[in-house]
């Protein structure tokens, strides 16, 4: 099998996996969108892999009990290897709420390669915003095990980058995560 070091030449560019963590609706898939069309836009290649298109294929045999979000994560981790070995910049949007589940991921990716990026907003921030409608059933009891409720989040210790976006509009959150990122990726 060809070198990754060989696809990465071919496509002019480093891979890495950006990993996005935060509570559901910090704006993870949201900045993680813009980000892979502004990326488009300069030349990279990149693949994105979220919630919405994870769960809804590959993994729609699991839940959101512990078990079934460390296996989620498991194969969103083996998924985005793949695309790191093609040379392809990887952006994963999830959840991941607890450091063990985020470190068994930076394991299986490689250390090296795996660039934690903290999407932080309160609890009530993201309530407050609901876009989905699940605060809302989740505060009523209609949803267990839901992540900052009645499940944990652990916020990562020392992330690559911490994005505040109760202070940066999604503009200036997908801009500061390009400026750091093309000093990777782009030699
Ligand atoms: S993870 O915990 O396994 O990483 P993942 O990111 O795939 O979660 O999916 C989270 C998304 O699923 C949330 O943004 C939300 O839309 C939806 N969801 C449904 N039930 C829950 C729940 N109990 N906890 C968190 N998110 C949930």
């Amino acid at each position: 099998m060809l070198a990754r070091e060989a696809k990465e030449q071919l496509l002019g560019q480093k891979a890495v996996v950006l990993w996005l963590t935060g509570l559901s609706g910090s704006g993870k898939s949201t900045i993680a969108k813009g980000l892979e069309k502004k990326l488009y836009d300069h030349g990279v290649l990149t693949r994105l892999l979220d919630g919405d298109n994870l769960r809804a294929g590959l993994n729609k045999n699991l839940g959101f009990s512990a078990a079934d979000r460390e296996e989620n994560i498991r194969r969103v981790a083996e998924t985005a290897r793949l695309f790191l070995d093609t040379g392809i910049v990887t952006i994963c949007s999830f959840v991941s709420p607890t450091l063990e589940i985020r470190s068994q991921a930076a394991e299986i990716i490689g250390r090296d390669d795996f660039l934690e990026i903290f999407v932080d907003a309160s609890f009530a921030a993201c309530a407050q915003r609901d876009v989905k409608g699940l605060y809302a059933r989740a505060l009523k009891g209609e949803i267990k095990d839901f992540t900052g409720l009645d499940a944990p989040f652990e916020p990562p210790e020392k992330p690559f980058l911490r994005i505040d976006t109760e202070k940066l509009s999604v503009e200036e959150s997908v801009a500061l995560v390009f400026q750091q990122v093309m000093k990777i990726i782009k030699k």
